[in-house]
């Protein structure tokens, strides 16, 4: 069990979360308004219905009835309304920035247009108090010709989004089919990002890695499978959004005491914490930590080193990555 002041600094400590997927913080209750506003009908026919649904046995079988729930996403209010509804959720955790990952092809291919996708997801970002930049993703399934219309449609955006990642399906689609339009991307100064070995195995970190020269890898536990990648991860401090509750929800790990969040860590790599589809997987920022070091023999200087690992791997300005690494030391400097 965790001590009262522990938990106390798991949830006040200043945080950085770099991998949540918006359409993933779409709560159930969210979908019904949203859907009713809409005149959209949904195969479910109430929350509780659709919360019910919510027993997934891999990455599948959740993505199934994630992409089903962002279906009730239509005009830019709406987007609006699921990204404040987010940054409200992570500002009450003490999150103080966010990389927002976003999935235009989930939409795009419903007929909605890239513009009232990005401006209702972009305007919140600024109306709200928490730092928030957005990451547009690739879905992996597709066909790389399909990401590279899709990255032409969102450059007249070029400004709202500061880099690109690579979601959906990951078996079967290694990153290397996306070389050429990750190779585009870098051109542009977009950063990078990819999963990898979240179900997919440590061949796929190594060419996310070499081929599409990502900055970050989203996942990225199977790596300790490779004692040779592991190093190099650890040597490069190439940082991995590590994503607890997800993992324990897809059954990467059957039980938390299992996940390998500590051996990462004494491995010396650069891990962070995040909630990835929070609505789906049983919680927000605060929930990740605290079922984490609930299950795991993590302690202050594990809180203190997480959280400083979130703002070192940001893609934030020098300036502000070292005003926000100072408040996190004189947050942990009070204890
Ligand atoms: N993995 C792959 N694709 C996703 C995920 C994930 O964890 N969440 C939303 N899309
Ligand atoms: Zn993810």
């Amino acid at each position: 069990m965790l001590n009262d002041q522990l938990r106390r600094v798991l949830q006040q400590m200043p945080k950085a979360e770099l991998h949540i997927h918006i359409e993933g913080s779409l709560e159930p209750e969210l979908i019904f308004a949203l859907a009713e506003r809409n005149g959209i009908k949904l195969a479910y026919g109430s929350v509780e219905e659709l919360r019910a649904a919510y027993a997934f046995t891999d990455l599948q079988s959740f993505l199934d009835i994630y992409y089903a729930g962002a279906s009730v996403l239509l005009k830019e209010q709406d987007f609006y309304d699921m990204t404040m509804a987010y940054l409200k959720r992570a500002e009450a955790d003490n999150v103080r920035h966010a990389e927002i990952f976003f999935d235009p092809q989930t939409h795009t291919a419903r007929g909605v247009a890239m513009d009232v996708i990005i401006n209702g997801i972009y305007r919140a970002c600024q109306d709200s108090p928490v730092s928030a930049t957005l990451i547009l993703c690739f879905l992996r399934h597709l066909s790389e010709e399909d990401a590279i219309a899709t990255l032409e449609a969102a450059l007249p955006y070029r400004d709202k989004f500061i880099g690109v990642g690579l979601d959906s399906s990951e078996v079967g689609n290694p990153p290397e089919k996306f070389a050429r339009v990750f190779a585009r991307c870098r051109d542009l100064g977009l950063h990078l990002v990819a999963h990898a070995g979240e179900e997919g195995p440590p061949a796929y970190i190594y060419t996310a890695l070499d081929t599409l020269k990502v900055e970050r890898i989203d996942h990225g536990v199977r790596c300790l499978e490779d004692a040779a990648l592991t190093e190099r991860l650890a040597k490069e401090q190439m940082a991995l959004t590590v994503c607890p509750l997800s993992n324990i929800k897809l059954c990467v790990f059957d039980q938390m005491e299992q996940h390998n969040l500590l051996q990462l860590l004494d491995a010396g790599i650069l891990a962070t914490v995040n909630s990835d589809d929070p609505a789906y997987f049983g919680g927000y920022m605060n929930d990740n930590f605290i079922a984490t070091f609930e299950a795991l023999p993590l302690g202050l200087s594990h809180a203190h080193r997480l959280s400083r690992n979130g703002f070192v791997a940001a893609f934030l300005p020098e300036e502000q990555k070292h005003k926000f690494l100072a408040e996190v030391d004189a947050f942990f400097a009070k204890i």
